[in-house]
Protein backbone atom coordinates (compact mmCIF):
# COMPACT_ATOMS: atom_id res chain seq x y z
CA UNK A 1 0.00 0.00 0.00
CA UNK A 2 1.24 3.53 -1.22
CA UNK A 3 -0.92 5.78 1.21
CA UNK A 4 -2.41 4.84 4.07
CA UNK A 5 -5.88 6.63 2.74
CA UNK A 6 -5.77 4.18 -0.16
CA UNK A 7 -7.20 1.40 2.40
CA UNK A 8 -10.66 1.02 3.75
CA UNK A 9 -11.48 3.59 6.41
CA UNK A 10 -9.06 6.21 4.98
CA UNK A 11 -10.33 9.49 4.37
CA UNK A 12 -12.49 9.83 1.29
CA UNK A 13 -10.20 11.79 -1.83
CA UNK A 14 -11.85 14.94 -3.05
CA UNK A 15 -12.55 14.00 -6.30
CA UNK A 16 -13.24 17.31 -8.39
CA UNK A 17 -13.84 15.82 -12.06
CA UNK A 18 -16.94 12.99 -11.92
CA UNK A 19 -18.53 11.28 -14.82
CA UNK A 20 -21.87 10.19 -15.44
CA UNK A 21 -22.54 6.83 -17.86
CA UNK A 22 -25.81 5.90 -18.83
CA UNK A 23 -27.33 7.72 -15.96
CA UNK A 24 -24.99 6.59 -13.40
CA UNK A 25 -23.17 8.98 -11.86
CA UNK A 26 -19.02 7.82 -10.79
CA UNK A 27 -17.13 9.58 -8.68
CA UNK A 28 -14.28 9.80 -11.27
CA UNK A 29 -13.64 8.33 -15.44
CA UNK A 30 -12.30 5.78 -13.54
CA UNK A 31 -13.09 2.12 -13.20
CA UNK A 32 -11.60 -1.24 -13.25
CA UNK A 33 -11.83 -3.59 -15.96
CA UNK A 34 -13.76 -6.79 -15.39
CA UNK A 35 -11.80 -9.90 -14.95
CA UNK A 36 -8.86 -7.81 -13.44
CA UNK A 37 -10.50 -6.96 -10.28
CA UNK A 38 -11.08 -9.52 -7.30
CA UNK A 39 -12.61 -7.84 -4.00
CA UNK A 40 -10.38 -9.67 -1.55
CA UNK A 41 -6.96 -8.47 -3.19
CA UNK A 42 -7.84 -5.40 -4.34
CA UNK A 43 -9.46 -3.91 -0.79
CA UNK A 44 -5.67 -4.31 0.59
CA UNK A 45 -4.63 -1.58 -2.08
CA UNK A 46 -7.17 0.60 -1.94
CA UNK A 47 -10.90 1.80 -0.93
CA UNK A 48 -13.10 0.07 -3.70
CA UNK A 49 -15.89 3.26 -3.19
CA UNK A 50 -13.11 5.74 -4.13
CA UNK A 51 -13.37 3.96 -7.63
CA UNK A 52 -15.41 5.48 -10.41
CA UNK A 53 -16.73 1.86 -10.71
CA UNK A 54 -16.10 -1.92 -10.34
CA UNK A 55 -16.46 -4.16 -12.99
CA UNK A 56 -16.93 -7.94 -12.07
CA UNK A 57 -15.55 -10.67 -13.20
CA UNK A 58 -18.10 -12.26 -15.92
CA UNK A 59 -21.42 -13.81 -14.03
CA UNK A 60 -22.90 -17.10 -15.86
CA UNK A 61 -25.98 -18.74 -14.89
CA UNK A 62 -24.18 -21.55 -13.03
CA UNK A 63 -20.42 -21.99 -11.46
CA UNK A 64 -17.85 -22.15 -14.52
CA UNK A 65 -14.36 -23.68 -13.55
CA UNK A 66 -13.01 -21.83 -16.61
CA UNK A 67 -9.78 -23.67 -18.15
CA UNK A 68 -7.16 -25.95 -17.40
CA UNK A 69 -3.99 -24.37 -16.90
CA UNK A 70 -1.48 -22.95 -17.94
CA UNK A 71 -3.93 -20.15 -18.60
CA UNK A 72 -1.56 -17.05 -18.99
CA UNK A 73 1.42 -16.43 -20.53
CA UNK A 74 3.58 -12.99 -21.08
CA UNK A 75 4.06 -11.03 -23.77
CA UNK A 76 6.00 -7.64 -24.48
CA UNK A 77 3.97 -5.13 -22.74
CA UNK A 78 0.98 -7.25 -21.81
CA UNK A 79 -0.20 -10.71 -21.49
CA UNK A 80 -2.25 -13.41 -22.99
CA UNK A 81 -4.95 -15.18 -20.86
CA UNK A 82 -7.65 -18.35 -21.34
CA UNK A 83 -8.86 -18.47 -17.60
CA UNK A 84 -12.44 -19.20 -19.62
CA UNK A 85 -14.48 -16.89 -17.52
CA UNK A 86 -13.66 -19.01 -14.06
CA UNK A 87 -16.70 -18.03 -11.88
CA UNK A 88 -19.03 -18.99 -9.06
CA UNK A 89 -21.87 -18.55 -10.73
CA UNK A 90 -25.01 -15.57 -10.34
CA UNK A 91 -26.80 -16.91 -7.18
CA UNK A 92 -23.55 -17.28 -5.17
CA UNK A 93 -22.74 -13.68 -6.68
CA UNK A 94 -25.95 -12.18 -5.57
CA UNK A 95 -25.51 -13.32 -2.20
CA UNK A 96 -21.69 -12.78 -1.61
CA UNK A 97 -19.93 -10.36 -4.19
CA UNK A 98 -22.53 -8.16 -4.70
CA UNK A 99 -23.42 -7.43 -0.61
CA UNK A 100 -19.94 -7.03 0.26
CA UNK A 101 -19.16 -4.45 -2.65
CA UNK A 102 -22.58 -2.19 -2.02
CA UNK A 103 -21.81 -2.39 1.55
CA UNK A 104 -18.52 -1.05 1.08
CA UNK A 105 -20.17 1.86 -0.97
CA UNK A 106 -18.84 0.83 -4.61
CA UNK A 107 -20.34 1.61 -8.03
CA UNK A 108 -20.92 -1.78 -9.37
CA UNK A 109 -21.07 -2.94 -13.20
CA UNK A 110 -21.83 -6.74 -13.34
CA UNK A 111 -20.13 -8.39 -15.99
CA UNK A 112 -22.35 -11.02 -17.82
CA UNK A 113 -21.19 -13.87 -19.45
CA UNK A 114 -22.99 -16.61 -21.39
CA UNK A 115 -22.17 -19.39 -23.30
CA UNK A 116 -25.59 -18.96 -25.06
CA UNK A 117 -28.33 -16.68 -25.73
CA UNK A 118 -30.52 -18.79 -22.86
CA UNK A 119 -27.43 -18.36 -20.28
CA UNK A 120 -27.17 -14.69 -20.48
CA UNK A 121 -31.35 -14.53 -20.57
CA UNK A 122 -31.41 -16.53 -17.21
CA UNK A 123 -28.11 -14.12 -15.66
CA UNK A 124 -29.74 -10.48 -16.88
CA UNK A 125 -33.49 -11.65 -15.75
CA UNK A 126 -31.66 -12.44 -11.95
CA UNK A 127 -29.82 -9.35 -11.71
CA UNK A 128 -32.84 -7.11 -12.66
CA UNK A 129 -33.73 -6.47 -9.22
CA UNK A 130 -30.34 -6.86 -7.52
CA UNK A 131 -28.14 -3.74 -6.03
CA UNK A 132 -26.17 -3.64 -9.45
CA UNK A 133 -25.56 0.01 -10.33
CA UNK A 134 -25.32 -0.84 -14.35
CA UNK A 135 -24.81 -4.29 -16.35
CA UNK A 136 -21.86 -4.95 -18.83
CA UNK A 137 -22.82 -7.96 -21.41
CA UNK A 138 -19.51 -9.47 -22.51
CA UNK A 139 -20.32 -10.92 -25.79
CA UNK A 140 -16.67 -11.92 -26.80
CA UNK A 141 -17.70 -15.45 -24.49
CA UNK A 142 -17.96 -18.31 -27.36
CA UNK A 143 -20.84 -19.52 -27.66
CA UNK A 144 -22.93 -22.90 -28.53
CA UNK A 145 -26.20 -20.47 -29.63
CA UNK A 146 -23.68 -19.54 -32.59
CA UNK A 147 -21.39 -23.00 -33.71
CA UNK A 148 -18.91 -21.90 -30.48
CA UNK A 149 -18.45 -18.53 -32.38
CA UNK A 150 -18.70 -15.23 -29.91
CA UNK A 151 -21.90 -13.52 -30.67
CA UNK A 152 -20.01 -10.28 -30.31
CA UNK A 153 -18.78 -11.68 -34.05
CA UNK A 154 -21.97 -11.36 -36.18
CA UNK A 155 -24.41 -7.89 -36.04
CA UNK A 156 -27.60 -10.26 -36.97
CA UNK A 157 -26.92 -12.73 -33.14
CA UNK A 158 -25.69 -9.71 -31.39
CA UNK A 159 -28.97 -7.71 -32.48
CA UNK A 160 -31.46 -10.74 -32.00
CA UNK A 161 -29.59 -11.27 -27.99
CA UNK A 162 -29.31 -7.37 -27.29
CA UNK A 163 -33.48 -7.07 -27.71
CA UNK A 164 -33.93 -10.32 -25.80
CA UNK A 165 -32.02 -8.76 -22.57
CA UNK A 166 -33.68 -5.71 -23.04
CA UNK A 167 -37.03 -6.96 -22.63
CA UNK A 168 -35.00 -8.45 -19.32
CA UNK A 169 -34.17 -5.78 -17.40
CA UNK A 170 -34.86 -1.76 -17.06
CA UNK A 171 -30.95 -1.48 -15.52
CA UNK A 172 -28.74 0.59 -17.42
CA UNK A 173 -27.25 -1.97 -20.02
CA UNK A 174 -23.89 -1.86 -21.63
CA UNK A 175 -22.72 -4.08 -24.57
CA UNK A 176 -18.82 -4.96 -24.21
CA UNK A 177 -17.57 -5.30 -27.62
CA UNK A 178 -15.21 -7.37 -29.08
CA UNK A 179 -12.37 -6.10 -30.96
CA UNK A 180 -12.14 -9.83 -33.36
CA UNK A 181 -14.44 -7.94 -36.01
CA UNK A 182 -13.41 -6.48 -39.47
CA UNK A 183 -16.62 -3.57 -38.91
CA UNK A 184 -16.89 -2.60 -35.70
CA UNK A 185 -19.00 0.53 -36.22
CA UNK A 186 -21.97 -2.22 -37.67
CA UNK A 187 -21.41 -4.51 -34.60
CA UNK A 188 -21.73 -1.03 -32.53
CA UNK A 189 -24.71 0.20 -34.58
CA UNK A 190 -26.21 -3.38 -33.90
CA UNK A 191 -26.13 -3.46 -30.35
CA UNK A 192 -27.02 -0.03 -29.88
CA UNK A 193 -30.43 -0.23 -32.32
CA UNK A 194 -31.43 -3.43 -30.09
CA UNK A 195 -31.30 -1.07 -26.93
CA UNK A 196 -28.06 -1.14 -25.37
CA UNK A 197 -27.87 1.71 -23.27
CA UNK A 198 -23.80 2.14 -24.36
CA UNK A 199 -20.79 0.54 -25.17
CA UNK A 200 -17.65 -0.76 -23.28
CA UNK A 201 -14.75 -1.65 -25.96
CA UNK A 202 -12.42 -3.50 -26.14
CA UNK A 203 -12.40 -7.03 -24.84
CA UNK A 204 -9.25 -8.69 -25.38
CA UNK A 205 -7.85 -9.46 -29.11
CA UNK A 206 -6.92 -13.53 -29.55
CA UNK A 207 -3.54 -14.17 -29.74
CA UNK A 208 -0.81 -17.25 -28.55
CA UNK A 209 2.48 -17.63 -27.31
CA UNK A 210 4.93 -20.74 -27.93
CA UNK A 211 7.37 -22.61 -26.18
CA UNK A 212 10.17 -22.94 -28.24
CA UNK A 213 11.64 -26.15 -25.89
CA UNK A 214 8.79 -28.13 -26.80
CA UNK A 215 7.37 -26.26 -30.04
CA UNK A 216 3.60 -26.15 -28.23
CA UNK A 217 1.48 -23.82 -27.60
CA UNK A 218 2.09 -22.51 -23.99
CA UNK A 219 -2.14 -21.93 -22.94
CA UNK A 220 -3.65 -25.00 -22.21
CA UNK A 221 -6.38 -23.20 -25.02
CA UNK A 222 -3.74 -22.70 -27.10
CA UNK A 223 -5.12 -19.48 -28.35
CA UNK A 224 -5.85 -16.82 -25.74
CA UNK A 225 -6.71 -13.07 -25.59
CA UNK A 226 -4.18 -10.24 -25.76
CA UNK A 227 -4.39 -7.18 -22.81
CA UNK A 228 -2.07 -4.72 -21.91
CA UNK A 229 -0.21 -1.75 -23.08
CA UNK A 230 0.90 -3.14 -26.42
CA UNK A 231 -2.75 -3.28 -27.42
CA UNK A 232 -3.59 0.61 -26.49
CA UNK A 233 -3.75 2.21 -30.23
CA UNK A 234 -5.44 -0.29 -30.91
CA UNK A 235 -8.61 -0.13 -28.51
CA UNK A 236 -8.07 3.59 -29.20
CA UNK A 237 -8.58 3.52 -32.60
CA UNK A 238 -11.22 1.49 -32.21
CA UNK A 239 -12.96 3.93 -29.68
CA UNK A 240 -12.18 6.89 -31.76
CA UNK A 241 -14.19 4.92 -34.89
CA UNK A 242 -17.38 4.30 -32.66
CA UNK A 243 -17.41 7.68 -31.33
CA UNK A 244 -17.49 9.06 -34.74
CA UNK A 245 -20.16 7.29 -36.28
CA UNK A 246 -22.19 6.99 -32.90
CA UNK A 247 -22.01 10.83 -31.44
CA UNK A 248 -24.73 9.83 -29.00
CA UNK A 249 -23.93 6.45 -27.13
CA UNK A 250 -22.05 6.71 -23.94
CA UNK A 251 -18.74 4.65 -24.50
CA UNK A 252 -16.48 3.39 -21.63
CA UNK A 253 -12.76 3.23 -22.57
CA UNK A 254 -10.83 -0.15 -22.13
CA UNK A 255 -7.35 -1.13 -23.35
CA UNK A 256 -3.86 -0.92 -22.22
CA UNK A 257 -4.61 1.89 -19.79
CA UNK A 258 -1.40 2.13 -17.09
CA UNK A 259 -1.50 5.50 -16.59
CA UNK A 260 -3.52 8.62 -16.40
CA UNK A 261 -1.88 10.08 -19.75
CA UNK A 262 -3.40 6.98 -21.72
CA UNK A 263 -6.85 7.32 -20.14
CA UNK A 264 -6.94 11.22 -20.95
CA UNK A 265 -6.29 9.27 -24.67
CA UNK A 266 -9.19 7.69 -24.86
CA UNK A 267 -11.19 10.47 -23.41
CA UNK A 268 -10.27 12.56 -26.42
CA UNK A 269 -11.02 9.98 -28.60
CA UNK A 270 -14.80 10.54 -27.22
CA UNK A 271 -14.81 7.74 -24.06
CA UNK A 272 -17.02 8.81 -21.44
CA UNK A 273 -15.15 7.08 -18.71
CA UNK A 274 -11.87 3.90 -19.00
CA UNK A 275 -11.48 1.13 -17.40
CA UNK A 276 -8.19 -0.27 -15.86
CA UNK A 277 -7.34 -4.25 -16.56
CA UNK A 278 -3.96 -5.96 -17.25
CA UNK A 279 -1.78 -2.96 -15.65
CA UNK A 280 -3.42 -4.02 -12.17
CA UNK A 281 -2.35 -7.59 -12.30
CA UNK A 282 1.35 -6.14 -12.08
CA UNK A 283 0.59 -3.13 -10.00
CA UNK A 284 -2.61 -3.41 -7.74
CA UNK A 285 -2.38 0.30 -7.10
CA UNK A 286 -2.53 1.39 -10.88
CA UNK A 287 -7.04 2.28 -11.16
CA UNK A 288 -6.88 4.23 -8.26
CA UNK A 289 -3.20 5.75 -9.31
CA UNK A 290 -4.59 6.19 -12.77
CA UNK A 291 -7.83 7.89 -11.40
CA UNK A 292 -6.11 10.19 -8.95
CA UNK A 293 -3.24 11.43 -11.65
CA UNK A 294 -6.39 11.73 -14.18
CA UNK A 295 -8.41 14.12 -11.32
CA UNK A 296 -5.16 15.92 -11.53
CA UNK A 297 -4.87 16.64 -15.42
CA UNK A 298 -8.37 17.41 -15.79
CA UNK A 299 -8.04 20.41 -13.36
CA UNK A 300 -6.21 22.34 -16.92
CA UNK A 301 -8.66 20.87 -19.32
CA UNK A 302 -12.25 22.44 -17.82
CA UNK A 303 -14.04 21.77 -21.14
CA UNK A 304 -13.79 18.13 -21.18
CA UNK A 305 -14.09 17.87 -17.70
CA UNK A 306 -17.82 19.93 -17.87
CA UNK A 307 -18.35 17.63 -20.83
CA UNK A 308 -17.82 14.39 -18.65
CA UNK A 309 -19.26 15.48 -15.24
CA UNK A 310 -22.41 16.70 -17.53
CA UNK A 311 -22.84 12.89 -19.01
CA UNK A 312 -22.37 14.30 -22.46
CA UNK A 313 -21.21 12.56 -25.35
CA UNK A 314 -19.28 14.55 -28.05
C1 LIG B 1 -7.13 -12.26 -16.69
C2 LIG B 1 -8.21 -11.53 -17.44
C3 LIG B 1 -9.54 -11.89 -17.27
C4 LIG B 1 -10.57 -11.22 -17.96
N1 LIG B 1 -11.87 -11.57 -17.74
C5 LIG B 1 -12.87 -10.86 -18.37
C6 LIG B 1 -14.25 -11.15 -18.10
O1 LIG B 1 -14.60 -12.01 -17.28
N2 LIG B 1 -15.20 -10.43 -18.77
C7 LIG B 1 -14.86 -9.43 -19.68
O2 LIG B 1 -15.75 -8.80 -20.24
N3 LIG B 1 -13.55 -9.13 -19.91
C8 LIG B 1 -12.57 -9.80 -19.29
N4 LIG B 1 -11.25 -9.48 -19.53
C9 LIG B 1 -10.93 -8.39 -20.49
C10 LIG B 1 -10.62 -7.07 -19.76
O3 LIG B 1 -11.73 -6.64 -18.97
C11 LIG B 1 -10.24 -5.96 -20.76
O4 LIG B 1 -11.31 -5.73 -21.64
C12 LIG B 1 -9.01 -6.31 -21.59
O5 LIG B 1 -8.07 -7.01 -20.80
C13 LIG B 1 -8.33 -5.08 -22.21
O6 LIG B 1 -7.94 -4.16 -21.20
P1 LIG B 1 -6.45 -4.10 -20.58
O7 LIG B 1 -5.50 -4.04 -21.75
O8 LIG B 1 -6.45 -2.89 -19.72
O9 LIG B 1 -6.29 -5.37 -19.80
C14 LIG B 1 -10.22 -10.15 -18.85
C15 LIG B 1 -8.87 -9.78 -19.00
C16 LIG B 1 -7.87 -10.44 -18.31
C17 LIG B 1 -6.44 -9.99 -18.48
Amino acid sequence: MNDASDAQGGPAYPWRHPTVVCGVPWKNPVGTASGTFQLAACREYYDVSQMGAISTKGVSPVPWEGNPGPRTAESPAGMVNAVGLQNPGVDHYLVDELPKLKSLGATVVTNVAGHSDDDYAQVVAKLDDCASDMLEINVSCPNVSHGGMSVGTDPVALGRLVRRLRGLTSKPMIVKLSPNVTDIVGIARAAVDAGADGLSLINTLVGMRIDIHTGKPILANRTGGVSGPCIFPIALGFVWRVRQALPDIPIIGIGGIDSAEKALEFLYAGANAVEVGAAALYDPTAPLRVARELDALLDSRPQLARKLSEGRTW
